[in-house]
């Protein structure tokens, strides 16, 4: 496996599309396409650092099995493996990549990453058990077993993306290690390792397995079993871990917004828009709290839309309905069936019942004999939701709705248009991608809301830090270097302390609590895949302006994002407002530079993920680049981080402490330290606590669902 210094690694080779963008098939290495005679592009792969998470699958005892067989039995039974593995692979959102003997690899993250990769890899996995089984169980003769080995970690990915195909390659030393975890997994087992059970550890059970010594590496690994998925459980919200700031005025509107529905007996419809982290989620539980302790009883359903899945189109609905029902993921159809019905029966006006029950079946993934037609089933639906209504106020939570399939949206949009009868309270979370699906959605309607989310303040963020640290509180400067990076969201600043106190960095230096000396402060693997995630979204032009961006520093300017893209200015404005536009980076009122478009990331972070992506060759060469081809006061000024505590870009140049001395190539999330300190390692008896609860904290967004397989 070539390592990226290897000089094979230094110039991809570029290639020829191997399809016609409009479809018609081409011969390997066509210059023009001989149906259409469209010129075929040549493509630059791509080549990018970024967190992956890889499958290994490989079949048990197979190549002994298959001594005395047929060759075309043997490879029968290998292909409908193979088939099954791949098929599951990509309905989860990875990429099978290579096939090595019997072995399946399948990369979640490349292409495309997800901010829940390592969740779809598991959630993945548990359906290649199943499916395997399906396999066996309708030709015993097969006699078919996996064992499966998960692990995340950075990779150098390359890959090109053409008009329908992606390919993808990746190399790292997480591929073999997913390979050597395969090999210790049981027959029809998985075992994962730490990073991928960090990350999923929200929506599945497992177990830990001793260390174990693996090939190549120097120590033993820790690693864990897959037991099963977490199953929802069926009250709204998990009790939170920490302690809830700010957000008065976003809570009055929702009292107020309640207290009109339940005035009026009529339908509402409020969107809250916030970016992944920025506690959508949270407002929402603490709103619930309050209405749990109104005189009169008001109940809450939560239904989420998953971002990927099969048969989830209503899942979010469907888990409303269930939740209703009672209906608990581990009933059989019986159960389900019997629930469903006495629900019914107990909120629906006879007349009503069957044709109501038989439209909801499907919801609550019953069969049914008569589900209707679209338009049908939407009016049993509401028709249902408003008689649970008519009981008393009914609060309807439809989390994540950037994920909705566009036949949820139109029946939550129905509620909008022609309203409903109440009191009926319909509250959807979604980040800003929903506007760009839905562009007017909630504007306009008497029946509907929107309410955006902003960022908390500096001094609520800190009081979130403080409450997650505890006594005695962080030195001002680490605090503040947490606060610079996270720029008000809570997810952020949660995911920063809790990684300072797994790694186990914060000691107590006098008064305060401070990092060791020389201990890095790194992006969370948790928050680079949000980033990552997002960044993944933009087009492939738009994702090169942010990492020629990043390459020049936490600001800078559009003339030199051109310079160092050896771009046309016009796509360079163009494609900066649009950026600006989805919250990627902000344009700074008043440049410091004459004329010229001033810009900064919207989040320290994302400028930390596009930077930390580019492969080290690129982030040098890059630099080199920015470096000597701007005017000397936008070079000087182009410094990747402002020292601790400063604040940022102080509007009047020249600012000699904003001027780091490091080139931008250095690592910039590696760029604090706390220095030269006199610093007492003791032993720190509250560390454990702390840990305990920044890991119990209530689930962040990105985890919030439990995959299902
Ligand atoms: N106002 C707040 N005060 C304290 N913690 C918060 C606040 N808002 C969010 N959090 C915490 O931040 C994390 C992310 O919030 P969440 O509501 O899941 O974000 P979102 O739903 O917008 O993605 C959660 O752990 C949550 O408890
Ligand atoms: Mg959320």
């Amino acid at each position: 496996m070539p390592h990226e210094d290897d000089p094979r690694a230094a110039e991809p080779p570029s290639r020829l599309l191997a399809t016609c963008p409009r479809g018609h098939p081409v011969p390997e290495e066509a210059r023009f396409c001989p149906t259409c005679g469209v010129p075929l592009e040549r493509l630059q792969p791509l080549e990018e650092r970024r967190i992956v998470t890889v499958l290994f699958c490989d079949l048990v005892g197979f190549t002994s099995a298959s001594e005395h067989a047929d060759p075309e039995d043997v490879r029968m039974r290998i292909d409908r493996y193979f088939d099954r593995v791949r098929g599951v692979i990509d309905r989860f959102g990875g990429t099978a990549e290579k096939f090595i003997g019997d072995a399946v690899v399948g990369v979640f993250g490349v292409p495309l990453v997800h901010e829940d990769d390592a969740e779809r890899a598991v959630s993945a996995g548990l359906r290649i058990l199943q499916e395997i089984a399906e396999l066996n169980a309708s030709d015993p003769s097969l006699g078919l077993a996996v064992r499966i080995g998960i692990n995340t970690g950075e990779v150098l990915a390359r890959f090109y993306t053409g008009a329908d195909q992606t390919e993808g390659m990746v190399t790292g030393d997480v591929v073999n290690t997913a390979s050597r975890l395969q090999g210790i997994a049981p027959p029809d087992g998985i075992v994962v390792g730490e990073a991928t059970y960090l990350a999923a550890r929200a929506s599945f059970v497992f177990t830990r397995l001793e260390p174990v010594q693996l090939k190549g590496k120097a120590g033993p690994v820790a690693a864990w079993q897959v037991v099963s998925p977490q199953h929802a459980s069926l009250s709204p919200f998990e009790p939170a871990q920490t302690q809830f700031v700010g957000r008065e005025d976003e809570m009055a509107i929702l009292q107020a917004t309640y207290r009109k529905v339940a005035r009026e007996l009529s339908a509402h419809v409020l969107t809250i828009i916030g970016e992944a982290g920025a506690g959508k989620t949270r407002l929402v539980a603490e709103f619930s709290t309050w209405l749990g302790r109104l005189e009169e009883p008001v109940t809450v359903r939560r239904g989420r839309c998953p971002p990927y899945g099969d048969g989830v189109t209503f899942w979010a609905l469907g888990e409303i309905i269930k939740a209703e029902c009672g209906i608990l993921e581990s009933d059989g159809p019986g159960e389900a069936e019997a629930k469903l019905a006495r629900a019914v029966e107990a909120r629906v006006p006879e007349s009503e019942r069957q044709w109501i029950r038989a439209r909801l079946a499907p919801l609550v993934g019953l069969q049914s004999s008569e589900p209707g037609e679209t338009g049908e089933r939407f009016t049993a639906w509401r028709r249902f939701l408003e008689s649970l209504a008519s009981a008393g106020p009914f609060v309807c939570v439809i989390e994540d709705l950037q994920w909705a399939d566009p036949a949820l949206l139109d029946f939550v949009g129905q509620f909008i248009e022609w309203g409903s009868e109440g009191p009926l309270f319909v509250i959807t979370t979604a980040r800003l991608e929903l506007f760009e699906r839905r562009p007017g959605w909630g504007g306009g309607a008497r029946t509907a809301s929107v309410l955006n989310l902003a960022p908390l303040s500096t001094a609520e963020c800190a009081q979130l830090v403080s409450a997650i640290v505890g006594a005695p509180g962080l030195s001002s400067e680490v605090e503040a270097s947490i606060l610079d990076r996270v720029e008000g969201n809570p997810l952020f600043a949660e995911e920063f302390v809790r990684l300072l106190i797994e790694r186990g960095v914060l000691v107590r230096s006098g008064e305060r609590i401070d990092l060791l000396p020389d201990a890095k402060l790194p992006v969370p693997d948790s928050i680079a895949s949000v980033v990552s995630a997002r960044l993944d979204s933009l087009p492939v032009d738009r994702k090169g302006l942010l990492a020629d961006a990043a390459v020049i520093g936490a600001v800078f300017w559009a003339a030199s994002v051109a310079m160092v893209g050896g771009r046309d200015r016009g796509p360079v404005d163009t494609g900066l407002h649009e950026l600006s536009r989805q919250e990627f980076v902000r344009p700074i009122r008043a440049s410091s530079i004459a004329g010229e478009a001033e810009f900064r990331f919207w989040h320290a972070i994302v400028r930390d993920v596009a930077y930390q992506q580019l492969p080290r060759r690129i982030r040098a060469t890059g630099s080199r680049t920015s470096r000597s081809s701007l005017p000397t006061t936008t070079r000087a000024r182009s410094s990747s981080r402002r020292p601790l505590g400063r604040p940022a870009w102080p509007p009047r140049w020249p600012a000699p402490r904003c001027i780091t001395p490091s080139s931008p190539a250095t690592e910039p999330w590696a760029s604090i330290s706390a220095g030269p300190r006199r610093t007492t390692v003791a032993p720190w008896s509250s560390r454990r606590t702390m840990a305990q609860r920044a890991s119990t904290r209530e689930r962040s967004c990105c985890c919030g669902w439990a995959g299902h397989s």
